[in-house]
């Protein structure tokens, strides 16, 4: 069995898969083929790619011409390093953020005169939140980002060209490594200390309906140490997949992952509080958006969530 099949037996997410025929040539699988093409790896560029189009000119320079190259070129070695389906729907490019209202207070508290004010994209891949910040006129060395995966970060640099001007600064480091685990310390990844205090605005996308329950309150309970504990005005946003059925779910590769309705929402940060010894107030808001999951909301339960995490 060749390596692309096992790496769909291992995610459950691939469309290039092969097979050996009798004579021991590579042939398509078919079935896989039929099952996944369009679903979560496409080729086509999606509708909603032209804010990026324009966004890799001025921001990176990239001539008009070359930009849809340079899109394809940098999605595959993404999806080579791990087969998201963000990925393999570009949605990774979308600068649809940018309208989330919580975007805006987060822009306006960067851009205030004299703001001090830093700004963390947590599981932030390749980066493209920090640049539209940076393109907005927001100083980037007051932004940061982290992520469990380097070579996301390293990329980043690629897509948009700018190596030698951003300052952001990049920590990779895992954060749900189980407390007490790795440095034996109870705190998790080493790494990811040199952001403990620092930070005012936390930014996730795509990231807390990627772990279980406990996973998720590891995780979060390390955005509470990276904010600066004496900021009355800190704020946690972003987006996810959560749900009207709220629990526990099956995600790729077996692994669990628990999706939130607005109740349970409260009650991770309520956990979270107590471990930390904070309090927090949640909001979540539904985001009407068409292409909703394509890998499975035959129930109708699922939806697209926006959310804020406020100090109680
Ligand atoms: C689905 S992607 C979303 C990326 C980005 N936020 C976006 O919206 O385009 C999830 C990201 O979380 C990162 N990630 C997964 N597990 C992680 C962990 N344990 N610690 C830190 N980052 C992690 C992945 O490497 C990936 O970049």
């Amino acid at each position: 069995m060749n390596k692309l099949v096992l790496r769909l037996r291992q995610y459950g997410r691939c469309t290039m898969a092969t097979t050996e025929d009798q004579n021991g040539k590579q042939q398509p699988d078919r079935s896989v083929d039929y099952i996944l093409t369009g679903k979560v790896y496409i080729e086509e560029l999606p509708p909603d790619i032209e804010p990026i189009r324009k966004f890799l000119e001025k921001y990176s320079g990239i001539r008009a011409k070359d930009v849809d190259d340079h899109i394809h070129e940098i999605r595959d070695r993404l999806w080579e390093i791990y087969p998201y389906i963000c990925i393999g729907h570009f949605r990774f490019l979308s600068l649809k953020f940018t309208s989330d209202p919580r975007y805006q207070i987060a822009l306006n508290r960067l851009l205030a005169p004299q703001s001090d004010a830093t700004f963390l994209d947590v599981g932030c891949c390749v980066g493209q939140v920090l640049r539209q910040l940076t393109f907005d006129g927001v100083d980037s060395a007051r932004l940061y980002g982290t992520d469990l995966e380097p070579r996301f970060l390293n990329a980043g640099f690629d897509l948009f060209r700018d190596r030698d001007r951003l300052r952001a600064t990049f920590v990779a480091g895992d954060m749900v490594t189980p407390a007490g685990g790795q440095d034996g310390d109870g705190e998790g990844d080493e790494k990811l200390k040199v952001l403990y205090g620092k930070i005012n605005i936390i930014h996730a996308t795509s990231f807390f309906h990627l772990f279980t329950w406990e996973e998720q309150v590891r995780a979060a309970s390390k955005m509470v140490r990276f904010l600066d504990a004496d900021d009355p005005d800190v704020m946690i946003f972003g987006r996810h997949v959560g749900t009207t059925t709220p629990g526990d779910r099956e995600g790729a590769a077996k692994s669990k992952r628990f999706l939130h309705n607005a109740a349970t929402w409260q009650e991770l940060w309520d956990e979270v509080g107590k471990a930390t010894g904070t309090a927090w107030r949640t909001e979540l808001s539904e985001i009407e958006e068409p292409g909703m999951h394509p890998d499975g909301n035959t129930d109708g339960t699922l939806q697209r969530i926006g959310f804020g995490v406020f100090r109680a």
